[in-house]
């Protein structure tokens, strides 16, 4: 078994995949090592690569504001990506690309053991729940595999591109509030 800092050492000399040869930065993931619940994206963009810390851009700012809005912060979750590293001009990252690079997140994990895992989008649902997921039609249902409570919702993003999916964005968002909640009542109890 890995540490979170002894994989991110390992990510950190990665060169698996073709988009090891354009990154700035490997963007590992970041947050509460014993969260219960994690957030992942899809792969990093301009900023992430920049920087090498998941959701910071324009998106990211938004998935604060709506974890803020469920009374969380991101102290208190994981956040990390399918890939660790940006696909050239933000395109969706090839099957092999994604094949390669999730075995770091299986790593993650294994290690965090969330009870909830929240997909950013349809990428990360595709390979997450269900490699044919839609995300428009199955947004908002769980999915229960193993110990793990799984749901897709919009990738902020697409919230940016188009405002009308905001009003089911954050249906999901109670949900996962409500399962949050339950599931620590059940910890503590
Ligand atoms: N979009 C993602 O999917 N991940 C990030 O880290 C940033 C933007």
């Amino acid at each position: 078994m890995y540490t979170l800092e002894e994989l991110q050492a390992i990510a950190n000399k990665c060169y698996r995949c073709p988009l090891s040869k354009t990154r700035t930065n490997v963007v590992f993931g970041e947050g509460n090592s014993k969260a219960s619940i994690m957030f992942v994206g899809e792969g990093p963009g301009y900023y992430e690569d920049k920087i090498g810390r998941p959701f910071v851009g324009r998106a990211g700012q938004l998935l604060d504001k709506m974890l803020k809005a469920i009374g969380l912060k991101r102290e208190d979750v994981y956040i990390a990506n399918i890939v660790k590293c940006r696909p050239p001009k933000n395109r969706n990252p090839l099957e092999g690309e994604s094949q390669v690079c999730i075995e770091f997140l299986r790593w993650q994990v294994k290690i965090i053991e969330p009870d909830i895992i929240v997909c950013l989008g349809a990428v990360a649902a595709r390979n997450i729940i269900d490699k044919n997921f839609r995300i428009t039609k199955s947004r908002g249902t769980w999915y229960k595999k193993g110990n793990f409570n799984m749901i897709a919702t919009y990738h902020p993003a697409a919230l940016l591109r188009d405002e009308s999916k905001k009003k089911d964005a954050w249906e999901d968002f109670k949900s996962i509030r409500d399962t949050y909640k339950e599931i620590e009542k059940y910890m503590e109890g």
